[in-house]
């Protein structure tokens, strides 16, 4: 800092504007060789100095306070971030298949969705998976104006100046038939050569190297500053797309083409396959070709080639049906198990894991692997089968560990030639390490088996339990509280500051109340215990799916909270449902449970388990009185079906019965299985029997499945 430094006190409103302006110009300054440049000039304690400066000025002056001023940025802190952008159509990942069995079982499964005969013709795609990181770039009238990562997939980041510095994507389309909107998808990955060049000259810079080049990609793209990206060579391949205004072809590889005519680079391997023969064979050779390509591939893509199809075959969950990636074998390498640790979950579930002498497989380096229950740990599979040769697990062996894709790493088999003499049996506890209480084995009732699963019998009262209960409570997926880290939720509980769920909201009332306030612990200020309770606060306003999801159910994730909060579409139809489903294993709401989107008897059940505990009962209620718990919008909200109760029976000449149940789900309406006073309409085909007999009875109006496809508008049924 030049010249002499004017005390704030002593500034008059001319001096305070002027010093502002040259504050919030150096802070940019620093910020940005600190945030995009990894290169700060300053000593955080001098950073700290101007930034405190600058709000003491703003405090003397607030009507000075520039929009763009330093101190009005998110957090504490500069931004950090990019903007977000919401998708118009979400990015979705792909199920795997991972032996050609699957891909036969895939192929079977969608003729089967589709009504197709067996030894029909039905045509798909196939293409390298590449190994990058996925991008949805908006063209409007054939300029491109946005470009988001994909982030959770229903929202991403705005690295639209990012991706306009990659010359290989057409800033500009001037083709004829280019729609006027636009989302061209694809992945963004940079090749094998420019990643060891770009480490080179990081390394020679002193700078950061890359672990491998997708990460190389992901961290190029990720730059504040886009004239560092600009410098780094990321490559484009276009595969997909989001929201359009229309589409130059009505197949998957005919919309290929258009991209490539377009201007967007396309996979040279994509390849229009008609059976799974046929896409295995093409699998074999770019599996041949793998070392060659110049750039990291991890499978091949599969996607059926009809738009018509994709589009009747829909979703489930979070990835297509008309798709699946076909993934290479997983990477092995061998370690030594150093040590086998316990770990308590959420649920009270048990869970051995490996701690190993680390490792690199895949690019990847690799400390700790999952030996998933006890049986596993002994070298006995979940159906009985015997794992490697039926040897177990003991601390000091050699064993060769797998990671394939995304996958935690595993450990595959062990040398047992190199056992040491003295590596002796693991001992599995019979007591909850974290409570004491006694881990016990459920009784799986339909198979009469042990549950792989060792469970905590402590309940809410295992602080394991209880602090993963709260952590989960607050993460991203559920009520996403900010401020509320891991280390804040255990201090809390140690303190006894918070107990159960519902003490959350009620601690900024009790912290004024009190004499020993959250502001004052070691670490907290007045700003950070007010920026708390503000994200707090922010988090009474919930969506159902994130409550559902955050009560942290057994088996209840994130895709299970939205399809059963779709279904129920209001917290009291939400709870009412569960508690009658609870009381009754075999009456109707239990029924309807199990048959949301084929959630399943294992679901249904832990969902009755919870509401059937009165604790669960109270812990609810409590969290309720203090939340406003937003409703959900159905699907399509203008379809002549929405919100009405459907039941499908007989034989369906038309549609599969889960392309039936998929599509009315689609249009707004709940499926059922079983007619009742609620239900409001019956489709009934040939062959219907009591169903319809009760419909009749209790004055459901009935329809054919032609007058269904008439009802929602769909003409000449596909
Ligand atoms: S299609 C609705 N095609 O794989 C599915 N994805 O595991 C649209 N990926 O997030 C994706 N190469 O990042 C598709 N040729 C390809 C791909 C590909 C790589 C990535 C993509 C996606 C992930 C899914």
């Amino acid at each position: 800092m030049d010249g002499v430094e004017i005390a704030v006190a002593d500034l008059d409103s001319q001096q305070a504007k002027a010093e502002l302006a040259r504050l919030a110009k150096e802070i940019a300054a620093h910020d940005q060789r600190y945030y995009a440049e990894d290169e700060p000039s300053v000593s955080d304690a001098d950073y700290d100095l101007l930034r405190q400066r600058n709000e003491a000025i703003e405090a003397r002056f607030p009507k000075l306070v520039h929009k763009d001023s330093p101190s009005l940025r998110v957090g504490a802190g500069p931004a950090k971030q990019f903007s977000k952008v919401r998708h118009a159509v979400s990015m979705l990942s792909l199920g795997n298949a991972f032996n050609d069995q699957d891909v036969v079982d895939f192929e079977a499964r969608i003729k089967r969705f589709l009504s197709l005969d067996e030894t029909a013709e039905l045509a798909f795609t196939a293409e390298p998976k590449i190994d990058g990181l996925s991008i949805s770039v908006r063209y409007e009238n054939g300029k491109l104006v946005e470009a988001a990562t994909r982030g959770d997939g229903f929202e991403g980041e705005n690295v639209t100046a990012n991706v306009l510095t990659i010359s290989e994507l057409p800033k500009q389309v001037e083709a004829e038939d280019f729609p006027d909107v636009f989302e061209v998808r694809g992945e963004i990955y940079m090749s094998n050569k420019d990643f060891v060049a770009l480490n080179e000259k990081q390394s020679q810079a002193g700078g950061k190297v890359f672990a491998n080049p997708r990460n190389a990609a992901a961290g190029s793209l990720r730059q504040l500053d886009s004239s560092i990206t600009a410098s780094r060579p990321l490559k484009i391949f276009a595969y997909a797309w989001g929201e359009v205004s229309a589409l130059p072809a009505d197949t998957q590889h005919g919309v290929f083409e258009a991209f490539a005519r377009w201007g967007f680079p396309v996979n040279a391997l994509s390849e229009r396959c008609v059976s799974a023969k046929d896409m295995i064979a093409h699998y074999r050779m770019i599996e041949e070709q793998r070392a060659l390509l110049g750039y990291d591939i991890d499978g091949v893509v599969y996607k059926v080639d009809r738009l018509d199809y994709q589009e009747r075959l829909g979703f489930r969950s979070r990835t297509p049906r008309w798709a699946i990636a076909h993934k290479f074998p997983a990477e092995k390498a061998t370690t030594v198990l150093e040590g086998i640790d316990i770990q308590v979950g959420r649920t009270g579930a048990l869970t051995p894991v490996a701690r190993l002498l680390p490792v690199t497989v895949g690019g990847v380096v690799v400390s700790n692997a999952t030996l998933h229950n006890r049986d596993y740990l002994e070298g006995r599979g979940q159906n009985g089968e015997v794992l490697r040769g039926g040897a177990d697990l003991r601390v000091g062996d050699t064993v060769t560990i797998q990671r394939a894709g995304d996958v935690i790493p595993q450990i595959v088999d062990v040398d047992l030639s190199k056992r040491p003499d003295d590596a002796a049996p693991f001992v599995f506890p019979e007591r909850c390490p974290i409570c004491g209480s006694h881990v016990v084995r459920e009784l799986n009732e339909k198979t009469r088996k042990l549950d792989a699963v060792s469970r905590c019998s402590g309940g809410l009262q295992c602080s394991a339990q209880v602090v993963e209960r709260m952590k989960h409570f607050v993460s991203r997926g559920a009520f996403d509280i900010e401020g509320m880290g891991d280390k804040v939720i255990e201090a809390f509980l140690a303190d006894g500051l918070i107990e159960t769920l519902p003490d959350i909201f009620t601690l900024a009332k009790r912290d004024a109340d009190s004499f020993k306030k959250i502001r004052d612990r070691e670490g907290w200020g007045g700003t950070s215990a007010q920026n708390l309770f503000d994200a707090i606060d922010a988090a009474r306003s919930v969506e159902l799916a994130r409550l559902i999801y955050g009560l942290g159910i057994r088996h209840v994730g994130e895709t299970t909270g939205r399809m059963l909060a779709r279904h129920y579409a209001w917290v009291g139809n939400f709870i009412t449902a569960m508690k009658e489903a609870a009381a009754d294993r075999e009456g109707q709401a239990f029924v309807e449970l199990v048959d949301i989107d084929g959630l399943g008897d294992a679901v249904a059940g832990s969902l009755a388990d919870f509401f059937a505990e009165e604790h669960n009962l109270t812990v609810v209620d409590n969290l309720l009185q203090e939340l406003d718990v937003q409703d959900v919008e159905a699907v399509e909200t203008g379809s002549p079906v929405t919100g009405k109760t459907v039941v499908f029976t007989g034989k369906l000449e038309k549609m599969s019965r889960s392309e039936a149940k998929a599509m009315a789900e689609r249009l707004g309406a709940k499926v059922s299985g079983s007619v009742s006073a609620k239900t409001d309409l019956l489709v009934a085909g040939p062959g219907a029997g009591s169903k319809l007999k009760k419909a009749e009875s209790v004055g459901v109006e009935v329809i054919s499945e032609d007058d269904w496809f008439e009802l929602i508008g769909v003409s000449s049924a596909p």
